[in-house]
This record gives structure tokens, sequence and C-alpha cells, in this order.
């Protein structure tokens, strides 16, 4: 068995987390044969609640699960972490954009980045899920200046599930006959789903998912704004914001993170831009990317063309916008 790891989940006594936490508890992220010792974030009225979770806990008897800390003190819970799942902070209600968390959240990632920089172990990796996720990793790794920059990325990968889901149920295939749909973009209503230079597996054999639907309108139409207002959709259904599924993509995410992404194959996360794809740079925009050796690369020279452009470009100003805001934030 390997040294444990420290990883800290924050809104430990939340929704999401509380689905996380077992997911990470199995190994399913860092890996069957990888100790963890669990830091639990969450605010001082929440402690009871906390300590519920940690007594579920304990009696879910997981042997990976070699230490756990609950605590409302920041200098506890990122002391020496190597991986850090930001989600605590407030969910949006039904009506709400996730833009509107901005002046609720934004804070809490200034103030969590500063703590990042003070207590966490400097490799680590940051993935933020709280809204407005994009901008919220912005802002926590302008915070944590002495962590590099590429440490930080913000969860699109419900996006992509959901997407790929829809590709899926669409060509009658499983899961995993369908590979490479993208995010690009904000996790916001703006996001552009593109499945363009995704493949499907027909028979046995791979090809274009838009050769497989017949260049169908669908593919521009009905998928991309069903995918872009999916969880408002939850909402409006379940009357709290998606949880189970969030935390499947959260480890998705860090899973490939820490282990990489499979030959021929990429995913979707928000990372800072280096202006590929004629993208502005200095925002958090999803883009497709390979991982290898824990570092991200974006996949470059895919073909993009007008629609496609037309997208990136709307999905780019919305989040120079919230960039803009959350700056003047901050400085509040
Ligand atoms: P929740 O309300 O169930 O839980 C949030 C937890 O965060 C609560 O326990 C709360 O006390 C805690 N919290 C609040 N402020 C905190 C702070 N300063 N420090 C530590 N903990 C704090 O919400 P949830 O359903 O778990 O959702 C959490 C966030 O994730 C929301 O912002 C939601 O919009 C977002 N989300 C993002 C995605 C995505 O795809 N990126 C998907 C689903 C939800
Ligand atoms: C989601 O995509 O389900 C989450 O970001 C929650 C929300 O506010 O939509």
């Amino acid at each position: 068995m390997s040294e444990p790891i420290r990883v800290v989940v924050t809104g430990a006594a939340g929704q999401i987390a509380y689905s996380l936490i077992y997911m990470l508890s199995r190994g399913e992220v860092f890996g069957y044969d990888q100790p963890i010792i669990l830091h639990l974030l969450d605010i001082p009225p929440m402690m009871e609640v906390l300590e519920g979770v940690v007594m579920e806990i304990t009696d879910c008897a997981l042997p990976l699960v070699v230490g756990v800390v609950p605590t409302a003190d920041l200098s506890v819970a990122f002391k020496d972490v190597e991986a850090a799942f930001m989600v605590g902070s407030m969910p949006r209600k039904k009506g709400m954009e996730r833009k509107d968390l901005l002046s609720a959240n934004v804070k809490i990632f200034k103030e969590q980045g500063e703590a990042l920089d003070k207590y966490a172990k400097k490799d680590v990796k940051v993935l933020v899920v709280g809204n407005p996720a994009n901008t919220n990793a912005l802002m926590c790794s302008k915070f944590a200046p002495s962590i590099p920059k590429e440490n930080f990325s913000a969860m699109t990968r419900l996006d992509q599930n959901r997407a790929q889901a829809a590709v899926a149920n669409r060509l009658g295939l499983r899961i995993n006959q369908v590979r490479n749909v993208t995010i690009w973009g904000n996790h916001s209503s703006t996001q552009f789903p593109d499945a363009f230079h995704a493949s499907a597996q027909i028979n046995g054999i791979w090809k274009p998912v838009a050769e497989a639907l017949n260049n169908s309108p669908w593919l521009k139409d009905e998928f991309v704004t069903t995918v872009q207002n999916r969880g408002a959709a939850v909402i409006a259904a379940r009357k709290m914001s998606s949880a189970m599924s969030a935390a499947k993509a959260a480890a998705d995410h860090m899973k490939d993170i820490w282990h990489g992404t499979a030959p021929g194959t990429y995913t979707s996360m928000a990372v800072l831009s280096d202006g590929s794809y004629g993208v502005p740079a200095d925002i958090m925009f999803s883009f497709p990317v390979t991982i290898a050796n824990k570092q991200w690369k974006i996949v470059q020279g895919l073909s993009v063309d007008d629609f496609s452009r037309s997208k990136l470009d709307v999905t780019a100003k919305e989040l120079l916008e919230e960039k803009q805001d959350a700056v003047a934030l901050c400085q509040d």
C-alpha cells in the first residue's frame, strides 16, 4: 500500500459531497490501493450535520479511509492537501442563472484560494465545482499565486457526460460507444456542447457522430439546447440542483487528472485559456484536453466552422463579463 494522501472536500455537509465522499472513499478516483485522509470542510453551523456524515463514513468500514478530519477551520482543512474538491457554496434555485451566484459565492473562492496558497502542497490539484465554477476557479487561482495556474480547473465534465449520454441515447448505443464529445466555454447556458468531432462505434467501427446521424440538424439545435439547459431541468424536477451526477462528474474529472486520459480520447475541463482557438487569454474556458503525468494539454487543430465560432465567441464574452464582475467583487 502507498502512503496516504490528504484530500479535501469543501461543502462536505452538502448534497454533492454526500455522494462524492463515498466515491473517493471506495478508491474510484485515486486508485483502489491508495489510502486517503479525508479533510472535510464546512461552515460552523453545519458542524453537527458534518458529524453525522463522519459517523456514516466510519460505519461504511472503508479500508482506504485511514483518517477523517472534519473542520470549519481553513488552516486545518487545506493543510498539506494534494487534491481539493471545491464544492462548498450556494447552489442556484429555480429561475436563477448560474452567474447570479457570483456575488454570493466568489468571495468564498478568494478566501479559500488564499488558504490553499498558505497551507496546501504546491502540487495540489484543485477542482472547482461550486458555481459559477469557471469564474470561481479563476479567482481561486489568482489568490493562490504560489500554486501553478495549471493546477486549477473547473468542472464541465457533468455537461460532457450529459452530452455523451444524449448522443448515445439518440443512436441507441451504450455510453462507452460514444467518445470525444466536447464542451467549450462556460458551465452555463452559453456553453457549446460539440459533437462534431465525436465518434460513435457502430457495428464495431468508429465513425463520426455527424455521419452516424446523417448530419441531422438535431446536433445544432435540440442537442445543444438540451445540454445547455439540463441543470435547470434537473432543478425544476428535483427542486434541488443535481448532486449524484455532479459528484460522479467530479470523480471522473479528478480521476482523469490523476491517471490520465486514454489513448485516442480527450475530455473537457475548464482551464486557463492560453488563446487557443482564438479564445481570449486569462479566462477559465472549457476546452478538449488530453492529460498525462497529471498535466493537461489543450487538444489543437480541431476544425471550427462559422457555426461553432459564433458559439465559442458568445460563451467567451460571457466569461469576460463574469471575470470583470468577479474582480470588482473581490476588491470590496
Ligand atoms: P448544498 O447546499 O447541498 O451544499 C453546499 C455546502 O456548502 C453546504 O453544506 C454549505 O454549508 C457549504 N458551504 C457554504 N459556504 C461554505 C464555505 N464558505 N466553506 C465551506 N463550505 C461552505 O449544495 P450542493 O448541491 O452540494 O452544490 C454545491 C455547489 O456546486 C453549488 O454552487 C452548485 O451550484 C454547484 N454545482 C456545480 C456543478 C457543476 O457542474 N460545476 C454541478 C452541480 C452543482
Ligand atoms: C448543474 O449543471 O446541474 C449544476 O451546475 C447546478 C445548476 O445550477 O445547474
